[in-house]
């Protein structure tokens, strides 16, 4: 089976595996995954089970699923910390069935993913299980820190090493161990992973400022306006944080977007760097290719 094989079997995955007699979880579930979305981390798996030189694909392709499961419940939980009305173009499932729905289809979709996991190994489910934990206490760290109303850099790159980079390095470390590799190569691809989603949240965080709502899919400035201030906006005082349009103007001019792109293109280095272990494949550039596209977007 190749990439794009896969690929859209994951996809139809994702479809099926949500039939339930309660439409309504069905409903709400298929409403996100019918409006899209970037599929980096199961794109991501499927591309460290081949790099770890998996022999068949398509023993990866429930393992890409369910890691797209339990992104996509993260997001529904997270729109609901965030009070957001729109995603991907399409009205959040707390906008359009409330918040009792919208949290009922996170904890759905959370069990479905559980269910795909269950006859993989113990160390398959322990990586997933741990990136879990970790996901649910970066959103707690934001939280208490917006409500502070103060972030420094440290607890930044807590933040998001944990909400993000964790999930990215589970979903290379999926892959690599589905695919029986030795330890250092599993270490190589977490790593891999784990950096990319560092760089990719920062982008995430530039693009809430600067971003273009229609290519992105959702406004900008929101999680600024509700104090959860990314690496771009750690410096800048608080009464420029009242209106967005002023502080998008203030950072570009001041440099710091530059600087946070800096080091999004720096950690996304990092990623191709961890790879040299690995020995050269179509799957290891596409893995490289793919840490560049993380920085190099616009949505
Ligand atoms: C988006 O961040 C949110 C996350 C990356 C993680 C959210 C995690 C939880 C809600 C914990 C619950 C976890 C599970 C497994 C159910 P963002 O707000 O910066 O991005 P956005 O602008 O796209 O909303
Ligand atoms: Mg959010």
């Amino acid at each position: 089976m190749d990439l794009d094989t896969a690929l859209a079997s994951v996809e139809s995955q994702l479809h099926t595996s949500v039939a339930s007699d309660t439409s309504l979880l069905s409903e709400a579930s298929r409403h996100m995954f019918a409006a899209g979305g970037k599929r980096l981390r199961p794109r991501l798996l499927l591309l460290a089970y081949s790099a770890a030189g998996g022999p068949e694909l398509g023993q990866a392709v429930p393992l890409a699923t369910a890691i797209e499961i339990i992104h996509t419940a993260s997001l529904i939980h997270d729109d609901i910390n965030d009070h957001s009305e729109l995603r991907r173009g399409r009205p959040t499932i707390n906008a359009r069935w409330g918040t009792t729905v919208a949290l009922l289809t996170g904890d759905f979709l959370f069990t479905k993913a559980y269910q795909l996991m269950a006859p993989y190994s113990s160390q398959v489910n322990a990586a997933l299980a741990e990136a879990c934990v970790a996901l649910v206490e970066g959103e707690t760290l934001q939280v208490e820190t917006a409500k502070a109303g103060s972030l420094d850099r440290e607890t930044y790159f807590r933040i998001i090493s944990k909400k993000t980079a964790s999930l990215f390095a589970a979903a290379a470390r999926l892959g690599a161990l589905q695919a029986g590799a030795a330890a250092d190569t599993v270490a190589a691809l977490a790593t891999y992973g784990y950096n990319v989603g560092l760089a990719f949240q920062i982008v995430d965080d530039v693009l809430d400022v600067i971003g273009d709502p229609a290519a992105l899919g959702k406004p900008v400035g929101a999680d600024l306006v509700q104090g959860k201030f990314g690496l771009p906006a750690l410096t800048t005082p608080t009464a420029m944080r009242e209106t967005v349009a002023a502080l998008a103007e203030h950072l570009v001019n001041n440099g710091t977007i530059e600087e946070a792109l800096r080091q999004a293109h720096k950690f996304a280095g990092r990623a191709a760097t961890a790879l040299d272990l690995l020995p050269p494949s179509s799957a290891r550039s596409a893995l490289i290719a793919l840490a560049r596209s993380a920085v190099e977007r616009d949505h």
